[in-house]
């Protein structure tokens, strides 16, 4: 073989050595090593990924999130079916794979409106439960699932989304049967939920979480009401999640200051939960999962490059904010692990269906790098 000959090949092999590093990873910064001195980082796992049926799922999060939280297998739908059936084996797979991988891990979430079966707040003849059926009812739930994992699970969605967008708390079937329409009670299912999960683990972190307090300042200002409250209760309440689905144009920089800044003030800590963009130009902005369907969440554009140089920008822009209020921001949570399975479709998150990092990941290292 000629000089010249040699030295193409060798170029060719360092060249493909090269392009195999970036796409398999050893030049892509761990995200866990990036933000290592400014807060946890972590993704929402679902079940292929815990059971290892999503390898290069498994792989992202091994390599880059020291924190996780299960995006659908704690729900009380999915572990508590029926009265006298839990179904604990995709929880305990959760917590076994985020043990393996020395993560923090939450719990999300003891009390919702959502995905709460019907059986819940009826009783066996299909009425109302009563006020103190359904508190006992809630109490066995919280002190089962809170009690199985103590020690392991080390933060709580405690109560999850109880508020209206003008801050005022929502009409559901907590509010309804525990609130019994008064006014003096209709803080009680939060507080009761809050003090039974501090007890089944008392170590525990304990958190109230919501969307759109990023978006509306009288959203965000209901949920300062709530931590007040507990607080002048003596509850024990460590942290508020701001969920954080964004879209292309929001939230504000101002908005985004004005949530981790009011509510931090309360004392609490402060925690970016559930975080994605969504490429959608158009549609509903929020995260119930109702007003989300197919149509909908069809992004044409989610791969084209004025896209994802969009989405880029706009992670840089959160991200530059949540590193200036380091001090309060405590963990990053990306609502997804990649794009192939995040629930609103379109290309919301760090990496492409093709378990690859997008512009937007590395905007985001960048933004840890300018601080
Ligand atoms: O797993 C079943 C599958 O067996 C079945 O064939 C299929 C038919 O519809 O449903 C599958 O379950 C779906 C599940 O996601 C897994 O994909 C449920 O129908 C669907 O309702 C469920 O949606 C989840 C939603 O919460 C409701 O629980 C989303 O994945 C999840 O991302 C979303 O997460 C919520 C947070 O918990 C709270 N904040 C808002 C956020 C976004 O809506």
């Amino acid at each position: 073989m000629s000089m010249k000959r040699i030295v193409t090949v060798a170029s060719l092999a360092v060249l493909l050595i090269g392009v195999a590093q970036c796409t398999a990873g050893p030049n892509v910064p761990a995200l866990k090593d990036v933000f290592k001195d400014h807060f946890l980082i972590g993704g929402a796992p679902n079940r292929s990924v815990v059971t290892g049926r999503d390898p290069n799922a498994a792989a992202i999060a091994e390599k880059h999130f020291n924190t996780i939280t299960p995006e659908n297998d704690l729900k009380w739908q999915r572990i508590h079916p029926l009265p006298d059936r839990y179904n604990w084996e995709p929880a305990d797979s959760f917590v076994a794979f985020g043990e393996k991988n020395e993560m923090f891990l939450v719990g999300h979430t003891l009390v919702w409106h959502s995905q709460t079966p019907r059986w819940v707040f009826q009783d066996e003849a299909g009425d109302p439960l009563t006020r103190d059926a359904l508190l006992a009812r809630m109490k066995d739930h919280i002190t089962t699932v809170v009690g199985r994992y103590k020690g392991r699970i080390k933060g709580w969605d405690v109560v999850n989304e109880a508020l209206n967008e003008n801050g005022t708390l929502r009409d559901s079937p907590w509010l309804r049967i525990i609130g019994e329409g008064s006014e003096d009670k209709r803080y009680d299912f939060i507080e009761h939920a809050f003090r039974w999960a501090h007890e089944a683990d008392p170590d525990a972190e304990l958190y109230y979480n919501d969307y759109n307090l990023e978006t509306s300042r009288a959203k965000c200002d209901g949920a300062m009401a709530i931590v007040k409250h507990l607080q002048s209760k003596g509850i024990r309440i460590d942290g508020v999640g701001i969920q954080l689905h964004g879209g292309l144009t929001y939230p504000s920089v101002e908005g985004l200051e004005y949530a981790i800044t009011s509510l931090a003030a309360t004392g609490v800590k402060v925690m970016i939960t559930e975080l994605d963009i969504r490429t959608q130009a158009r549609g509903y902005r929020g995260a119930d999962v109702g007003r989300v369907n197919r149509a909908g969440t069809d992004d044409p554009t989610a791969a084209t490059a004025e896209t994802q140089k969009k989405l880029a920008e706009k992670y840089a822009e959160i991200f530059s904010v949540l590193l200036k209020h380091e001090k309060d921001v405590t963990r990053v949570t990306f609502w997804g692990i990649y794009d192939g399975r995040s629930w609103i479709g379109g290309s919301p998150l760090l990496f492409d269906r093709d378990y690859q990092p997008k512009e937007a990941f590395f905007a985001v290292v960048k933004a840890a790098g300018q601080r």
